[in-house]
């Protein structure tokens, strides 16, 4: 599928363009975002490659992922969001919002709005999702979401120069169904 569009109250999940490299720096390109992220922060020209790899693959055929822009009113890039597409109707869902709207509800709204075109436009059975153990914002994220806690990984991501764990979370389609009226606006 593609182009994906989707819309929210504030917020749209859209493709990534050429144009989104300068805000697309503000996540990408901020250590204190990508410090619990499992990548490190990545300079203009690295990350110049990656976008143009990003929007080429997009257009693959089956998509891998949906791994689309978090954009405000006024069309500004804020974020990312993914969904990558596993076995058996899965995907593990994954988000940054840049520092500078941090704590306005953003990445809740994005991720409702992923769940829902998740469960409800890809058929998908069951979405994960890894966080740090010292990610407290992801975890109540998750939480406030309906995920469940599963466990812990060991060493599951070599990041900023050293092995992290992680939490692993899921929510099934039947438990996305019966939270969501409850998340807000975005239903
Ligand atoms: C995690 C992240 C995406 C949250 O984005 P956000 O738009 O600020 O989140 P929201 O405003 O929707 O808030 C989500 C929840 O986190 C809580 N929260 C936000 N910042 C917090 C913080 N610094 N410490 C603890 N909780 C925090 C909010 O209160 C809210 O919980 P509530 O619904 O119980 O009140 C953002 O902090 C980020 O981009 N971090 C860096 C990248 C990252 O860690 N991505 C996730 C990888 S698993």
């Amino acid at each position: 599928m593609f182009p994906v569009v989707i819309t929210g109250p504030r917020l749209t999940l859209r493709e990534f363009q050429a144009d989104d490299l300068d805000p697309s720096m503000a996540v990408v390109g901020d250590p204190e975002v990508t410090r619990t992220l499992s990548f490190d922060a990545r300079s203009r020209n690295d990350q110049a490659e990656r976008l143009a790899q990003d929007i080429t693959r997009a257009q693959a055929q089956p998509r891998p992922d949906y791994y689309l822009a978090i954009t405000n009113s006024t069309d500004l890039l804020v974020g990312f969001i993914r969904i990558g597409l596993g076995r058996d109707n899965s995907g593990e869902l994954g988000y940054a919002i840049r520092r500078a709207d941090w704590g306005k509800g953003y990445a809740t709204e994005a991720a409702a709005l992923m769940l829902n075109f998740g469960f409800d436009t890809l058929h998908l059975h069951r979405i994960q999702a890894a966080c740090g153990p010292d990610n407290h914002a992801s975890q109540r994220l998750l939480a406030r979401l309906a995920f469940t806690p599963e466990g812990r990984i060991r060493d599951h991501v070599f990041t900023n120069g050293g092995w992290r764990d992680s939490l692993l979370y899921s929510i099934l389609d039947h438990e996305w169904r019966n939270q969501r009226t409850s998340v807000g606006e975005v239903q």
